[in-house]
């Protein structure tokens, strides 16, 4: 038995943010925003909307494509680092009872950028020991409310959106999620960080600011951190499959700047033209970049079954990690 993406979904908010936009809010230029990001739109939230409200639609979208009901979902996993709540309820929990799939068991994985990586990991193996059927998957974000928006290190970077997968028993024509990599590196959980509002530092007013609360980086750091576990990501998961980069239709990366992608290419060698970008669009989305970009290329009808995919992403933590797949 082997467990299968069976149907991909996305939503972003309607609201468009272009480098120009934040521009008006701070020291910065599209000019410098493009050259050192590749970033060139964003798209941010509405007031009334929250994280699981862009996880609903996203998941609504895979559910009818997967043409199955919210009754068929035994789990519901959301990767977020922005969830609904503080804690709980977790952010599944709210997009089970919009979905109104009563029967599902609910979690969410807080695992940053890497949580839709982990949370394909997970399905599979979910699906692959019996414990259920059908698995929904969702990387949902709302970033746009945990930047400071006076900071120009970090507001540039971020977006809203969601993307969802469903996992099922696969059949004889793919071997599905075939295997990962699942990494962290606990040591430099201090690089990117909301900082107060835990346990380890709560709010306390006329102490702290609200931008205390909000997402602080050290992004030199992060970024070079970033280019070395894409690039033994990607060379783990070749050797362990006895694959060679030419065995891939696309590597799809968590989208965080385009100079990451580049420098990785550059350093290892790698095919920058067998990586999927749509971070001029998007910004930074966290765990919801990979299974937006995944939507949009299925979408664009880019992916076929047998197709062999590698997914590879990176983000606070500091979590790493990738999966290879075979396209149903
Ligand atoms: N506009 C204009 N100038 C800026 C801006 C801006 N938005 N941001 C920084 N600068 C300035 C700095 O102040 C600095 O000026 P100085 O030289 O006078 O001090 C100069 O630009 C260079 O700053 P650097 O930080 O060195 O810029 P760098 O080229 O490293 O780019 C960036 C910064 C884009 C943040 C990069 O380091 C990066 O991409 N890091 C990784 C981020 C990332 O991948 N995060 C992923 C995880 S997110 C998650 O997990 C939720």
């Amino acid at each position: 038995m082997n467990a299968i993406i069976r149907s991909v979904g996305a939503y972003v908010p309607k609201k468009r943010m272009s480098n120009d936009d934040v521009a008006k809010m701070v020291d910065t230029s599209d000019e410098w925003i493009l050259s050192h990001t590749g970033i060139k739109n964003r798209h941010i939230a509405a007031e009334d909307e929250a994280t699981s409200d862009l996880a609903y639609k996203a998941a609504d979208v895979a559910l009818k494509r997967a043409d199955l009901t919210s009754a068929d979902i035994d789990l519901i996993l959301v990767a977020t680092c922005t969830p609904d709540y503080v804690g709980f309820p977790s952010t599944a929990c709210i997009v089970q009872d919009k979905l109104k799939a009563h029967h599902a068991g609910c979690l969410d994985i807080s695992a940053a950028c890497t949580g839709f990586i982990y949370g394909l990991e997970i399905a599979k193996n979910f699906v692959l020991t019996g414990a259920g059927k059908n698995i929904l998957v969702i990387g949902a974000e709302l970033l746009s409310r945990t930047v400071d928006w006076s900071d120009r290190n970090t507001c540039v970077l971020f977006g809203d959106g969601a993307g969802a997968a469903v996992i099922t028993t696969g059949n004889a024509k793919s071997n599905g999620i075939i295997n990962s990599v699942l990494q962290a590196e606990g040591q430099g959980a201090d690089l990117l960080k909301r900082p107060v509002g835990g346990t380890r530092t709560p709010f306390i007013e006329g102490k702290h600011k609200e931008s205390d609360l909000m997402t602080k980086m050290a992004g030199q750091e992060v970024y070079h951190f970033a280019i070395r576990v894409i690039i033994a990501t990607i060379k783990k998961l070749l050797n362990v499959n006895g694959l060679t980069m030419d065995d891939l239709a696309y590597i799809i990366p968590h989208q965080a700047n385009i100079r990451i992608i580049q420098a990785a290419c550059k350093r290892a060698k790698l095919p920058l033209d067998k990586f999927y970008l749509n971070i001029d669009e998007y910004a930074n989305t966290s765990a919801a970049s990979i299974p937006i970009a995944l939507n949009e290329m299925h979408e664009k009808k880019m992916l076929k079954t047998g197709d062999l995919v590698l997914t590879v992403g990176f983000g606070g933590g500091l979590t790493y990690g990738g999966n290879l797949i075979q396209w149903a």
